[in-house]
Formats: C-alpha cells, structure tokens, sequence
C-alpha cells in the first residue's frame, strides 16, 4: 500500500465520496473537498502528490484552481475531471499544465491508472531535478580560477555570451581549460535545465564518429543491431559539446554542416529527418584557420562554428596567476592540502616553468608533490625534475640511454612530436604518420589522456617510467 496523498476536489459531494472509495481502497490517503476555495489553503499547508479537480464547479472553475494549485506547487500533478471528452476546457487544461483529464464516468481502472501514472511521473521529475541539481554543485564546486588580465577578458566574454543561443567556438592548448569553459557556458545559459552532452572527435573511431553524432537506423552497418538515437538529439533543449572538432574528418564534416544550417539531422542509414534544439558549443586545441588554409577543414563549417570565438590564454601567458591556481589545488585536496604551504624556492621554480601541459600540468604536478611531501611545505624536492630543470619542452630527441626498449624510445619521440605541436593532435599524428585515433589509443595507454592514470605531458618523465 503506497499510502500518497490525493487531493480530490468536487462541488458535487456524490462525486467526491466516489473517488474517495475508489483510491482509499487502493491505498491512498485522500482529502476530499467540495469548496475550491479550501483547495488551495490546503495545498498551501500540506504536501500532496496528486490532485484531482472538476473542471467545472460553483465559485472558482477548475481552470482558475488549476493556475492557482500550479501557482503554489509547479510540480504538483493535476487530473482535471469533465462531463464530456470533447470539452474544449478541459483540452485547454492540459494545455495549461493539467497532467490528464478524466470523463467523470470513467472506469474505476482508469483513474487509478491516471493517479498512479501522475504519481509515477512526479517522482521521474523530482530525481530529474534532483540528479541535474546534484551535476549543477558539481560544475560549481569546479570554479574558474585565475584574476590576470587574460582571464579577465574571458570572464567578460563568458558574461556576454553564456545567456545567448550563439555558436561558441573555444580555443586554447591542451589543459587550458576548454571543458570547464564550456560547462560553465551552459551552466550560465537559459539551457542549464537541459543536458550537457560532449563528444570527443578525436576519441571516436571514424566510422562510429557519425552514427554517435547523428544515430543510426538498424542494420545501416554490421553491430547495428537496433536504432540508435545520435547524441545531438540526446542533447535536446539543453547543449551539445563539439570537443577537438578538429580532428573531424571531412565527410563528417559536410553532414556536420548541414545539420547545423538545417537544425535537423538525418541517422545512418535513413531518410527520415530530425529536427534538433541544442545549442552548440566547439573546442579546438588546433589552430583551425590553418587547417582550413591546408584544406583539412572546411571553411563554411569554420564559419559556422566560429560565431563567437573565445580564445584561452596559456598558462605561462598568465604567470601571476599560478600562486590563486596552486593555493586553489592545494586547498581541493581536503585533509591531504589541509595546513600545507609551497616553499618560495619551489614557487619560483612553479613561475618558470613552460608548463605546456597548462592547467591540467600544474594541477597534477600539485597532486603529486602533496603526496610526496612529509613536512607540511611543499620544496623543490617534490617537484618532478622537469620543472625543477626548467626543461625545454621543444628539446630534440636525445637517446642518451643504450639499453632503452622501442616501446620507451616510441613513448618519447610521440611526446616529442605532441610538445613541439603544442599537443595538437591532429598535426602530430601526421608527422607521426599514424592516425589520430591510434594515437589517442596509445596516449590512452601512457595515462595522458582522461580515463587512463594521470600523468604529464613531459619527455622526461617518460624516460623515469
Ligand atoms: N582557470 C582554471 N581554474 C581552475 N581549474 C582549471 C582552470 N582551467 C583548467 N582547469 C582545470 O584543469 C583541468 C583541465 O581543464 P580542461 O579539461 O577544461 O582543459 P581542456 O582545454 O579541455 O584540455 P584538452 O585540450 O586537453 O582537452 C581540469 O581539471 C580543469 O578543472
Ligand atoms: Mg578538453
């Protein structure tokens, strides 16, 4: 027995004793009223899970105690009761937010089906709500750091351009902070009810690129065992993030387009056409002008894309604010950070530094020398030795080591070719000669990539492991 609280409210007492039977019976606990005007002081005073109005009462029509119930209790499920089905009021209550309406001769297994679907519905809302607020505080325990005047021109552009519908194309070296950037976008827009969906087009193979981008239908190819929705459809009334669309092949490119021009897609292997509504948002770590002016990237998508450009600055662009980013990351580890400090000789050192690896390479390097550190203040020694040397990050290839395994010497030179292309997959993969998704595999297996073991983008480190 469920035991959720009904509230029935008919001028007609007959009417009211009858759905009083008829729920009681199944459980529920029901307050049954004949004056609308009492409704809503009750509703007021007192949780409901469902409510059922006649449409048509002495005082107050059930329209009027419709807007007034949803006024005080928006989520409130609310069953409006009519002599006809045809009654153009009572389509116009479902209109304005009721959740059904019943024929007052309806079977007795109808309304409890109607009660018990509202009931169902009202609890699918609620851990909705509940599981979008509980990724909201995540997003904003996730705050933007950094007070240089860098940052300060994208906070001002963010201010500008979260609450629009506008294209927004990031760009920034690896670590800048691109997927933060973008979250907060859609955490700042009128869409932040809505889904956030990403896809990572360097991360997906390309044949499966399409078919998770737009669906496919069954049987379009071998695995399609079954329809399948696309992810820009799964992101409907909320935004979709287009992460390192450069890597996007060219056909995929073409479809891209379209869809964008047409707000409309068209799965794998169909014909039927989709209509979507997500608000696009891009990130490129390469240098998408290039890539046009080198053919790799079509021009018409980049215009598309490049509505708004929001450009990251690098971290070694912004040096004054490494000492708020280190105190921020130290003060994020909870007990492990509590009461330590960073030496002024280890904070120099964390000032010259290249880090080509930006944000992400110092938030790691921080995790790292908390765990290493015994006495409270974090030293030079817990630093890790490319930061401490100042190593060049665009040094050449030096096999000083004879015994060296080719799987080693392969680790290095890739994080070689990834230093000096600023980490720009596509381009390396090129002059690797390789595809950027055995690429993405192997910087997979090496933890340089999210899911794997956290690591950083440094030739020497490769060497040590
Ligand atoms: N300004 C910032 N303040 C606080 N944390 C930041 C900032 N910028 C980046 N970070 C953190 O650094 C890490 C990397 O950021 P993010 O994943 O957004 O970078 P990215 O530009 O998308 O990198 P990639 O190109 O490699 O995908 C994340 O843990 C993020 O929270
Ligand atoms: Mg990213």
């Amino acid at each position: 027995m469920q035991g959720e609280k009904i509230l029935v409210v008919d001028d007609e007492r007959g009417m009211t004793e009858f759905l009083g039977i008829v729920l009681r019976k199944e459980g529920f606990q029901v307050t049954a009223l004949n004056d609308p005007k009492e409704a809503l002081e009750k509703v007021k005073a007192d949780a409901f899970d469902v409510a059922i109005v006649d449409i048509k009462m002495a005082g107050m029509d059930g329209i009027q105690l419709l807007g007034g119930l949803k006024k005080i209790d928006p989520g409130l499920p609310v069953i409006v009761m009519t002599a006809y089905a045809s009654q153009q009021t009572a389509i116009d209550a479902v209109n304005l937010g009721a959740f059904q309406y019943l024929i007052k001769n309806a079977k007795n297994d109808e309304i409890k089906m109607a009660v018990r679907n509202a009931i169902e519905m009202r609890k699918v809302r609620a851990e909705n709500s509940l599981l979008k607020r509980e990724l909201k505080r995540k997003h904003e325990e996730k705050i933007i750091i950094g007070s240089s005047d860098e940052m300060m021109a994208v906070y001002k552009m963010l201010d500008k351009v979260a609450d629009t519908d506008a294209t927004i194309l990031i760009t920034g070296e690896s670590g800048t902070g691109k997927e933060l950037i973008a979250k907060e976008v859609h955490y700042r827009s009128g869409r932040a009810n809505g889904p956030f969906v990403s896809i990572n087009c360097g991360a997906i193979p390309r044949d499966l690129l399409e078919s998770n981008l737009f669906g496919h239908v069954k049987g379009s190819f071998t695995g399609a065992v079954k329809d399948a929705q696309g992810l820009m459809t799964v992101a409907e009334g909320g935004s979709f993030f287009l992460d390192e669309v450069g890597e996007m092949p060219l056909a995929t490119q073409v479809k891209l387009l379209r869809a964008l021009q047409e707000r409309e897609i068209i799965p794998v292997g169909g014909t039927q056409t989709i209509k979507i509504d997500c608000r696009l948002i891009a990130a490129t770590n390469s240098d998408l002008e290039r890539e046009v002016a080198e053919g790799r990237f079509r021009a018409d998508l980049f215009f598309r894309l490049n509505v708004i450009p929001l450009k990251l600055p690098s971290l070694r662009q912004r040096r004054e604010d490494i000492p708020l980013l280190v105190d921020h990351f130290i003060k994020r580890q909870g007990e492990r950070g509590a009461n330590k400090t960073v030496s002024k000789e280890a904070m120099d050192q964390l000032l010259k530094y290249d880090w080509p690896g930006n944000v992400r390479e110092l938030e790691n390097v921080i995790e790292r020398a908390l765990i290493l550190d015994e006495n409270n203040v974090v030293g030079p020694e817990d630093l890790p030795e490319k930061v401490r040397f100042q190593q060049s990050s665009r040094g050449s290839l030096i096999i000083d080591s004879p015994n060296m395994t080719l799987e080693e010497l392969e680790k290095e030179y890739i994080l070689k070719v990834l230093n000096h292309t600023h980490w720009q997959k596509k381009r390396a993969s090129e002059i690797l000669g390789i595809n950027p998704s055995t690429l993405y595999r192997k910087l997979l297996a090496y933890g340089f990539e999210k899911g794997g073991p956290s690591d950083l983008p440094a030739s020497d480190e490769s060497r040590a492991a």
